[in-house]
């Protein structure tokens, strides 16, 4: 099959989180399963200056049509394996910038019509270069608006671009809402602008857009596919969601193994195997060094890597600074993200220097080290779409503590729920909850037979694309 993704975010060129990482690994494992795999994303600056992307050739220059003007663009397009082809969307005024979004203070005040000119740019590409796709799979409001861009396309031009339209939920919290005034510069049809098209409480919602006019949606874990139908989950689009539960299915995200793999990692100052676990100390060791602790702290290790919002839970370890305080155990975390939370965490790094360290950087080899050489690794998200995390930590041997969210209920199982297949610690999404899961790892922690077990376990996982890649043909095979 012909397949084609549209994504704002992909690894190793463009990642402020799992959605890069998702969209390589997919395209990639479908590449590897024979099928021809097109990815669209816009030409920022970092995937622009990237290595691989630098012998890109301009293929065209286009004119997207904006409103009442047009504007010119550039599509570019390099291949960085066999099977698959990166096509960047191009316009400097909009895309040539330090980050894809905003600062962590604000989004870029034009990202609708960043975005617009992207999807409508993915539409003239395919159009004029002739990229006759099976399916269109577009990821996140981003691309919201892509699949009803190609039918108008195509109605307009008589042509057909792409025999069905895919679109994937990673984030429902994200939902690109702007004033509806930035609808004209979509030049779609005016009765769109109403409560049965894009509208939402009197704005213009891309992810509206997206999860009405796709032929099928997915979510990236079956649990959120459920809990986006739930006022909870749903973040105001329940409803509509609920409107297309018939087309909606779950598939839980695999992990690229070629990247994440103790056995092979290469970002790592040693590798290890379940056999041989000498490795995993070494880079706990290392851990502990570059935060300024003891690396032969014989204690409990506490690992977290995230986007430092709410979502992730931020607060509710902040909340629980007595038992840092109380107990004998560290905590590294390493992220980015709301001043709020950033200062927090610097607050208890300061006030706890011996126990509690903060990387406030993105650093990838850092992540690595972070999941490698942590005895646990916390993640107490409010909501999970999948999360890849906790999937990273349990094949590095490291026992994941989760709430129980989303893909984190998909991919961790409670060793005390189901000792026999126990791979990780959940609680309840408070902070009593988070205090439960912390206590729970230092008595594991003192347990070392039951540890060891329960890591090695985590470790047999392969949360590889195997499966997964088949459910999405399975999808495409039944889309088209
Ligand atoms: P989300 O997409 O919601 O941020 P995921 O768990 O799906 O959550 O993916 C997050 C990805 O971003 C992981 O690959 C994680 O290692 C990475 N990541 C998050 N923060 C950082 C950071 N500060 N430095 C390096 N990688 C990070
Ligand atoms: C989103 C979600 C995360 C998921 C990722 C990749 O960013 O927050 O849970 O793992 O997308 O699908």
């Amino acid at each position: 099959m012909k397949i084609v993704h549209a994504a704002s975010e992909l690894y190793p060129y463009v990642k402020t989180g799992g959605l890069a990482d998702a969209v390589a690994s997919l395209a990639n494992a479908l590449a590897e399963r024979g099928h021809e795999i097109v990815v669209f994303v816009p030409g920022y600056r970092s995937v622009v200056e990237h290595p691989d992307a630098r012998e890109a050739t301009t293929l065209l220059r286009p004119k997207i049509e904006m409103g009442d003007v047009y504007m010119s663009g550039e599509v570019r397009a390099f291949s960085p394996r066999p099977g698959v082809i990166v096509y960047l969307i191009c316009r400097d005024e909009f895309f040539d910038r330090r980050q894809p979004y905003g600062t962590s203070e604000r989004d870029y005040e034009d990202n609708h019509h960043r975005f617009i000119f992207f999807c409508k740019g993915v539409v003239e590409a395919m159009r004029l270069l002739r990229i006759n796709a099976d399916v269109i799979h577009c990821h996140d409001w981003q691309t919201g608006l892509l699949p009803l861009l190609l039918r108008h396309a195509e109605q307009r031009h008589g042509d057909v671009l792409a025999m069905h339209t895919v679109f994937s939920v990673h984030n429902l919290a994200f939902q690109g809402v702007f004033p509806m005034r930035s609808f004209y510069r979509t030049n779609l049809p005016e009765e769109l602008m109403g409560i049965d098209g894009v509208e939402f409480y009197g704005q213009m919602s891309m992810m509206k857009a997206g999860l009405l006019f796709a032929d099928r949606l997915v979510t990236v874990s079956p649990r959120y596919a459920q809990e986006i139908q739930t006022p909870e989950f749903g973040f105001g689009l329940d409803g509509v969601v609920a409107t297309r539960a018939n087309d909606l299915i779950g598939l839980l995200n695999g992990i690229d193994r070629a990247i994440w793999n103790p056995a092979t990692d290469n970002l790592l100052p040693a590798c290890y195997t379940i056999d041989d676990l000498k490795g995993k100390w070494t880079c706990r060791a290392e851990l502990l060094r570059r935060h300024g602790f003891d690396p032969e702290y014989p204690g409990p290790v506490f690992g977290m890597v995230c986007r430092l919002t709410a979502q992730k839970g931020v607060d509710l370890v902040l909340a629980n600074r007595e038992f840092f305080k109380r107990e004998d155990c560290r905590l590294v975390v390493l992220g980015t993200g709301e001043i709020k939370l950033v200062d927090g965490l610097r607050d208890l790094a300061g006030s706890l220097p011996k126990k509690v360290a903060l990387s406030a950087k993105l650093d990838e080899s850092m992540s690595h080290l972070v999941t490698a050489g942590s005895d646990f690794f916390l993640m107490p998200s409010r909501f999970e779409p999948c999360g890849l995390n906790q999937m990273y930590a349990q094949v590095y041997g490291t026992i994941p503590l989760t709430t129980r969210v989303g893909g984190l209920v998909d991919s961790v199982v409670d060793c005390e729920d189901d000792p026999d297949r126990g791979t990780g610690i959940q609680f309840a999404t408070s902070p009593e909850g988070v205090l439960s899961g912390l206590v729970r790892a230092l008595e594991l922690h003192r347990n070392t037979a039951k540890l060891v077990r329960i890591q090695l376990r985590g470790m047999r996982h392969d949360f590889s694309w195997k499966d997964t890649v088949k459910g999405y043909e399975k999808l495409y095979d039944e889309t088209v």
